[in-house]
């Protein structure tokens, strides 16, 4: 198996102001825990261009805050050179990965597309991470205790695949 030095992981969801930002706090919070921030680069974006420059939806800046986690990114599209520049792209949900495979096929790029519930042990088949978009704050922690068990899932299947 190729060992890597570093690795680098983008999110990504619809708007970038729920679900993705989420996963990518969770994810920078826990790899810090593990001393493991300068070997994995972290960073989300979406598919859609509604929310570009704004911050993360209130709703999960104070679930992160609940779980001392800062969110402090502004949403932004994915663009070509993701695909060039990041070794793993994370889909929320497969309306995701489908536009994202659709993108990929026009720009081409390295980068591995995975759905991210693909690395949810707990499950057989996979799923998405429900858009709690239009749902209430319980919705959001619902979130958080997903992509927190998934990120921590991730890191152990990345760390196998680093030079440490
Ligand atoms: P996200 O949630 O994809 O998890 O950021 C959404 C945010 C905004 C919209 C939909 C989903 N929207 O339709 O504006």
């Amino acid at each position: 198996m190729t060992t890597h030095n570093t690795l680098s992981v983008l999110f990504v969801c619809l708007g970038n102001i729920c679900r993705s930002p989420l996963a990518e706090g969770i994810f920078r919070q826990r790899l810090s825990e593990k001393d493991l921030d300068n070997k994995i680069q972290v960073d989300s974006a979406g598919t859609g261009d509604w929310h570009i420059g704004f911050p993360a939806d209130p709703r999960s800046i104070s679930v992160a805050e609940e779980n001392e986690i800062l969110l402090d990114g502004k949403a932004r599209l994915v663009r070509q050179e993701d695909f060039h520049c990041f070794d793993y792209i994370f889909a929320m949900d497969r309306h995701n990965l489908n536009d994202l495979e659709d993108l990929q096929r026009q720009h081409g790029g390295k980068a591995k597309i995975r759905l991210f519930r693909e690395f949810d042990t707990s499950t057989e088949s996979t799923l998405d991470v429900p858009d709690p978009y239009y749902g209430g704050i319980e919705d959001f922690r619902e979130a958080f205790d997903l992509l927190d068990k998934t990120c921590r899932e991730i890191i152990d299947h990345l760390v196998e695949k680093l030079a440490l």
